[in-house]
């Protein structure tokens, strides 16, 4: 029951007006690949971030492996969450890049030399050690980022419009290999979109939200074979 992620009746508010989640329930098992789907400003990030705990929630419960994170400060939670703008270091090389989490975690430095090249195999990136970020290509730098958030094995990934600074070509290449790598971990995981087809791409489940609330949530066929409301209907065509 590792990974198992509880969503009961969140909600989340920016002041009195702007409401952010309404309502959200959601239940992900272990190894779960989920996408999030929503036009801007539906509070995908915001879900993100509540789970992150980098938001607190005005009310509701966010249930780990059977364990409350109310009380947990993010960097307790090991969750790896990768940001739009990849956030990447741009002082540092690509080894110090992905090895960061893992020296602030104390891990002894050969270990975090396996660790590194392990995860630079994984992505693609063997060579690419001393490389400064500034010179790399977008693909690249991606793929960095994916390294460097999954080195200190997260019990959960969190994954935010990875593909939109890119351009189509390259997004169409990269959303392949990114799922690729995703669907070979046994991990939890969470891609944030806006594009129907990466969605169907990166999960098995869709969340389709609107206006900080859940509309729908189920597999491709469900959603266009079946969907809830009208407005899916119209979204998803
Ligand atoms: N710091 C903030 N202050 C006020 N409103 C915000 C803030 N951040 C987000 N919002 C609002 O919350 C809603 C959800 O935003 P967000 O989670 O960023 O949506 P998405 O990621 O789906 O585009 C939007 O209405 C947005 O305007
Ligand atoms: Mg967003």
């Amino acid at each position: 029951m590792t990974g198992e992620l509880i969503l009961e009746q969140v909600n989340k508010s920016y002041g009195p007006e702007v409401l952010m989640l309404r309502d959200v329930n959601l239940t992900l098992a272990q190894g779960t690949h989920l996408s999030v789907l929503g036009p801007s400003g539906s509070g995908k990030t915001t879900l993100l971030r509540i789970i992150a705990g980098i938001e607190p929630i005005d009310s509701g419960r966010i249930v780990f492996n059977g364990r409350s994170l109310l009380d947990v400060p993010p960097y307790k939670r090991n969750f790896g969450y990768m940001f739009q703008d990849f956030a990447l270091f741009p002082h540092m090389d690509v080894f110090q890049n992905v090895a960061f989490g893992l020296k602030m975690k104390k891990m002894a430095r050969q270990s975090v030399n396996t660790r590194v090249e392990q995860m630079l195999d994984l992505t693609g990136l063997t060579g690419y050690e001393n490389r400064r970020v500034n010179e790399l290509s977008g693909g690249e730098r991606q793929r960095v980022a994916l390294a460097r958030t999954l080195a200190p094995q997260p019990r959960l990934l969190m994954l935010d419009e990875p593909l939109s600074s890119l351009d189509r070509v390259l997004r169409q290449k990269l959303l392949g290999e990114l799922t690729a790598i995703i669907s070979d971990l046994n991990i939890t995981t969470i891609f944030v979109t806006h594009d129907h087809e990466e969605a169907f791409a990166a999960g098995s489940t869709v969340l389709v939200m609107k206006e900080g609330r859940v509309e729908q949530k189920g597999s491709r066929e469900d959603l266009t074979l079946r969907p809830a409301n009208d407005w899916v209907r119209q979204f998803l065509s």
